[in-house]
């Protein structure tokens, strides 16, 4: 991957269906707008630019027949479409960019059937983030949450699948980790507001140490 030299900072969320990456995000794009008085974009792959759309109606079977060899490239294509639209122009502006899963997502979910080399080979041009935090929830949780709360299921939402992009995502954050990327491992399952003051505490050196 890159290395990221624009002014701004770029931090990722990652964690499986149901951990909560979402509302983590946006408590944490209040939190840095709160106390540091910095602009922040708050991102989300796959985007809602033009592949990332597509994507989404793969995901929900709207669109059929997709393989995931083709799939694979349209989530490293959506993610150098959003870079180049969104993302880097915010970074160049000297924002806080706040991304809702990235490259770790690839290696997890597409990961399951994927070679490993070529999901990296794909992602090569894409900018390595200041800080990746990885929310980690156990499968059965991450399947409950999602029952709970949706009323429609995507591919990926199934109980085994989940157990699998779980081994995936610890596989990576274990290779990378030992690389020297900056991440920030957190349990899913403790509640939202001690979570969100972890991540909050994190950010606050990623900031102070620039
Ligand atoms: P998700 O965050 O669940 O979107 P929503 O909140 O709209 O349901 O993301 C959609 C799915 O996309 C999710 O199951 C993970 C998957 N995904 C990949 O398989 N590869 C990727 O590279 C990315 C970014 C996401």
């Amino acid at each position: 991957m890159q290395t990221q030299q624009f002014s701004g900072k770029f931090i990722v969320l990652e964690g499986t269906d149901g951990s909560g990456i979402s509302t983590q995000s946006a408590l944490l794009k209040r939190y840095i707008e709160n106390k540091h008085g910095k602009k922040v974009l708050l991102a989300k792959e796959p985007s809602e630019g033009p592949i990332g759309t597509l994507i989404r109606q793969v995901l929900t079977h709207r669109v059929q027949g997709i393989r995931e060899e083709s799939l694979t490239l349209m989530f490293a294509a959506d993610r150098m479409d959003h870079l180049q639209h969104k993302i880097i122009p915010a970074l160049e502006q000297g924002a806080l960019v706040i991304c809702d899963r990235y490259v770790w997502s690839s290696f997890a979910y597409q990961g399951i059937k994927i070679d490993e080399q070529w999901i990296l080979e794909t992602n090569k041009y894409a900018l390595k983030p200041d800080l990746t935090i990885f929310v980690k929830v156990r499968p059965q949780v991450s399947m409950e949450r999602i029952r709970q709360n949706r009323f429609q299921i995507d591919v990926f939402e199934q109980e085994v699948i989940l157990k699998e992009v779980m081994a995936n995502y610890i596989k990576i954050k274990e290779a990378w980790g030992s690389q020297g990327e900056n991440i920030l491992e957190l349990d899913g399952e403790d509640t939202v507001e001690n979570i969100a003051d972890r991540i909050s505490k994190k950010v606050d050196s990623l900031l102070i140490n620039k």
